[in-house]
């Protein structure tokens, strides 16, 4: 059966035959506790280190010098670069990672990926979680940021490549969905292990990481690899039958065939990272493979997910209260996530952009008065019970709408606009800029709260005007249209039209004769 014919803005996208199947939902699944491990360590960061038997155990120093610190100033919180260092590495980890998976996910393939970062995550968290000293952790927490920039390289690359092209936007939000429910978990597994008697709870809230990195790791044994993968590595013949059985129908020939063209062209790329970086034909997608990441960062969301519990002490909240919060911001994360999940494939990417980036601003805005308002300018002074409650409330609004643009887009939006012949190598691309500028914002947080005080959250809120503007003027829609035919939106956008190559000269198409003859 050929397949049909959908109109989007103007321009004709195929739809291949098939549904979405019960393999693809399983697979998509799997593939998306990457998420679930890469939230989960987010949530963490902020409750090691405001546990106090795992500071006296490894940084003593650093615990001594807290206790004695006196507030006088509520914006300027006891800082110190080297425990803070010591949680950016794991996303510095990540980030080293995140090139060699370019490697491992085009030699070997996502779902060989996917087994090395589950299996790098479960020795880590292991390993930090029986650690006795701090050289044993530090080296925990290296593989398990291995672990997770391995698996969230090759998670989103999966999804986008077996989800059929009207399900891809809902299917990739999985992952994002999975990186909510492991922040909250975590923030949850923070506060129940801090209960259990002994100091120790801490080992089990480290340790508990290799569940779900477990279940990445099994799982990736059970899922297929990817059709594209499969032929970008020779494999035509087990390609085609993965094709068939996660379509569900038995004649996927017309979208074997795109994917075989689309891999000859593949093939035709020598150096696929020269190609990429310096070939000129990407600028429009490299453009977004590093603005987007950037930009997620620059939403200033990790200062609420890293640091929900000092923000909240910081406007009155005691220490149970103050978690509480984070746990309610985290749930009202995780929810939000699914309006992402049933609009994206009808409403579209930019839609969801444009109202998420314009809810943030407003609340941004918001936040930074109610604490303006109470704490001035010397940080001096209390917060009455309604203000914080209106700050939590206004947090909460700011997650929501980052919940349902910034944070699936900032993944779905990479994984989906390229070709397959650079795709890798542009998902590492991404991968390291969200990794680096994770760490970043992490380092410099405090400093910039101490100094900029209330007008953090405009600091924050002007960026996001900055980077919804970027998306109202720049970014082409990307619904439903197949992966592999992603090219026509470039050479139809009004910007970006004027960077697109035309790659059917007579050398490519030379190229891909000779291709083809040697594959037959
Ligand atoms: C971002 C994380 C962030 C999370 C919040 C993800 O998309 O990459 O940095 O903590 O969303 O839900």
């Amino acid at each position: 059966m050929p397949g049909a014919v959908i109109v989007h803005h103007h321009t004709r996208y195929k739809t291949y035959p098939g549904e979405v199947t019960g393999i693809v939902v399983f697979s998509c699944l799997i593939a998306s506790v990457a998420g679930c491990i890469f939230g989960y360590d987010i949530g963490l960061t902020s409750g090691l280190t405001s546990t106090e038997p795992f500071l006296i155990k490894f940084f003593p120093t650093i615990y001594e010098e807290r206790k004695k610190q006196v507030i006088t100033n509520q914006y300027c919180k006891f800082d110190s670069q080297f425990l803070t260092m010591f949680c950016s590495s794991l996303f510095l980890s990540a980030m080293t990672a995140a090139f060699f998976a370019g490697g491992i996910t085009r030699s070997f393939g996502r779902k060989w990926t996917l087994f090395t970062g589950g299996s790098a995550y479960v020795t880590g968290a292991c390993l930090g979680g029986i650690s006795f000293n701090f050289p044993m952790l530090l080296a925990g927490r290296l593989l398990v940021g291995a672990g997770v920039g391995l698996s969230i390289h090759a998670s989103p690359l999966y999804i986008s490549e077996v989800a059929p092209a009207q399900q891809r936007g809902m299917l990739n939000i999985l992952f994002q969905l999975m990186i909510t429910v492991g922040i909250l978990t975590a923030s949850m597994t923070n506060y129940l292990s801090s209960k259990i008697p002994g100091g120790w709870g801490w080992r089990v809230a480290v340790a508990f990481g290799a569940v779900p990195a477990g279940v990445i790791a099994l799982g990736a044994l059970a899922i297929p690899d990817s059709p594209t993968s499969l032929i970008q590595r020779g494999d035509t013949a087990t390609a085609r039958k993965t094709l068939a059985q996660i379509r569900g129908v038995g004649d996927v020939r017309e979208e074997f065939d795109d994917l075989s063209t689309a891999s000859q062209d593949a093939m035709a790329v020598e150096s696929p990272w020269k190609e990429l970086l310096f070939g000129g034909k990407y600028k429009p997608q490299l453009t977004f493979s590093i603005l987007v990441p950037f930009f997620q960062q620059l939403t200033g969301i990790n200062v609420i997910m890293f640091y929900a519990p000092v923000l909240f002490k910081t406007v009155g909240f005691k220490q149970n209260a103050s978690l509480v919060s984070s746990v309610i911001t985290g749930t009202v994360n995780v929810f939000s996530t699914f309006v992402a999940i049933m609009t994206a494939d009808k409403v579209g990417r930019r839609a969801l952009f444009l109202q998420g980036g314009t809810q943030m601003i407003i609340s941004q805005i918001l936040v930074g008065t109610f604490i303006g308002l109470q704490f001035g300018m010397s940080g001096t002074g209390a917060i009455s019970e309604q203000y914080a409650m209106c700050i939590v409330l206004f947090v909460c609004v700011y997650v929501a709408g980052f919940a349902w643009s910034w944070g699936p887009m900032g993944w779905l939006i990479p994984s989906e606009i390229y070709p397959m012949a650079v795709r890798t190598q542009a998902m590492s691309v991404t991968v390291a800029v969200n990794m680096f500028f994770t760490a970043f914002i992490g380092q410099i947080f405090l400093t910039l709260l101490c100094h900029l005080r209330f007008g953090l959250f405009y600091f924050f809120g002007a960026w996001v005007l900055l980077m919804t503007l970027f998306i109202a003027m720049l970014l082409p829609e990307t619904k439903n249209v197949p992966v592999d035919e992603m090219a026509h939106v470039w050479k139809k956008h009004w910007f970006w039209r004027k960077f697109v190559v035309d790659t059917s000269d007579a050398r490519s198409a030379e190229m891909r004769k000779r291709i083809a003859l040697e594959m037959s």
